[in-house]
């Protein structure tokens, strides 16, 4: 039988549960990775080879986590970032991480291959919430305005262009576990697609692979939302969007979902940051990073290392699946607890106190 909600003690906890009581078909859309799944058993390692260099002795009786993503406050630096087909994993979709990231004071980004509709999960919004706009570029730029201008109508404060997915990644278990789709809203391209290739690409086939450099001027002319690309994964690329005048990069493999054996984005992000510095360019763009964050130290080591946030994909799918509303409380709940608490532990008490000199990193590749 399913353990009670409270015996969730750690993101990883939901995972295990998830793993039981979910269908199979939605475990394996939400759970594979690209062929052998390397990267995204490394997203998570890869925060293990980041050790700490804790301060004693500083008054840490009052912690502070609140901070602020791409002009937003946040009552602490992580979002719940996109993740497509939430009915899947639970009958009422996106809209119960809507809920969830209101009650934290979270930004969550819309996915543009929600199970639920756009406007449903703006209109669930409430007061003062923060929503951001996963782009995937359709090969009719004329649906991708209108998609683009809609969202910046309803409030959308960030648009962060998917630029790791010209096209889908190959995830041989969610494939193996013949899709069929009980509740997507997405139409695009589905009468081609051949639905024995899994969920993801059965939804993916509009996706424009000719999507460049050349097209970002394109974007800045239709709207006004601070533009992230989502999915960057090299010094050489983040140098090149800061030229391109973007406000933003997420270092992604897209939950190791895409190129099987790329990077850690917490990996790349330690040669990104000195290579900003050294051109003082590091106030030019904010630098999120997401992949295998479950515990409130894969955070701090990010923004020590110097990202603005991160963000997290399965552990809120997983508890939204086995528990819905509360455990994706829960799941955000022990984060802050965490986060609280080892920020005591290292000795800071604002996000601004976190900085390289709290970390040893000699044991990444390029530390
Ligand atoms: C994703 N991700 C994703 N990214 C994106 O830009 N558009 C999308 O539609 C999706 N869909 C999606 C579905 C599922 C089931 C997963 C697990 C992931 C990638 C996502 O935004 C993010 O990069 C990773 O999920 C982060 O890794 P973790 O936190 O899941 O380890």
């Amino acid at each position: 039988r399913m353990p009670p909600l409270a015996a969730c003690y750690n993101l990883l906890d939901f995972e295990a549960v998830a793993r039981q009581v979910m269908k199979n078909t939605a475990w394996a859309y939400y759970s594979s990775g690209a062929d052998d799944e390397l990267t995204m058993r490394e997203n998570h390692a890869a925060f293990h080879k980041i050790w700490f260099r804790p301060r004693v002795l500083v008054d840490v009786e009052n912690v502070d986590m609140t901070t602020t993503m791409l002009g937003s406050k946040v009552s602490i630096p992580f979002y719940v970032t996109a993740t497509a087909l939430g009915k899947l994993g639970h009958p009422e979709g996106e809209v119960v991480l809507t809920k969830a990231a209101k009650q934290h004071q979270v930004v969550q980004m819309i996915p543009t291959l929600a199970s639920c509709s756009f406007d449903e999960i703006v209109d669930a919004r409430q007061g003062d919430q923060v929503q951001w706009l996963q782009l995937y570029v359709n090969k009719d730029r004329e649906i991708t305005r209108r998609i683009v201008q809609h969202a910046e109508k309803r409030g959308c404060k960030g648009l962060f262009i998917t630029v790791d997915a010209p096209q889908l990644g190959r995830r041989e278990k969610d494939m193996r576990s013949k899709f069929s789709d009980p509740g997507s809203n997405v139409q695009n391209g589905e009468s081609e697609v051949d639905r024995s290739q899994g969920a993801a690409r059965a939804i993916s086939s509009f996706i424009d692979p000719a999507l460049s450099w050349k097209d970002i001027p394109w974007f800045r002319s239709i709207t006004r939302m601070p533009i992230v690309l989502k999915g960057v994964q090299s010094v050489e690329d983040v140098l090149r969007a800061v030229e391109a005048g973007v406000d933003g990069v997420v270092l992604s493999n897209h939950g190791g979902r895409q190129l099987d054996t790329a990077r850690s984005g917490i990996e790349v992000l330690a040669e990104v940051m000195p290579a900003l510095r050294e051109r003082g360019w590091e106030k030019r763009l904010e630098v999120f990073v997401d992949g295998g964050v479950r515990r409130a130290t894969d955070i701090l080591k990010a923004l020590c290392l110097g990202a603005t946030g991160v963000g997290i994909g399965r552990p809120f799918l997983y508890a939204m699946s086995a528990y819905g509303l509360d455990g994706v409380d829960r799941a955000m709940q022990l984060l802050k607890d965490e986060m609280e608490m080892n920020m005591r532990l290292i000795g800071a008490t604002r996000i601004d106190d976190l900085s390289p000199s709290l970390l040893d990193t000699r044991s990444l590749s390029g530390g």
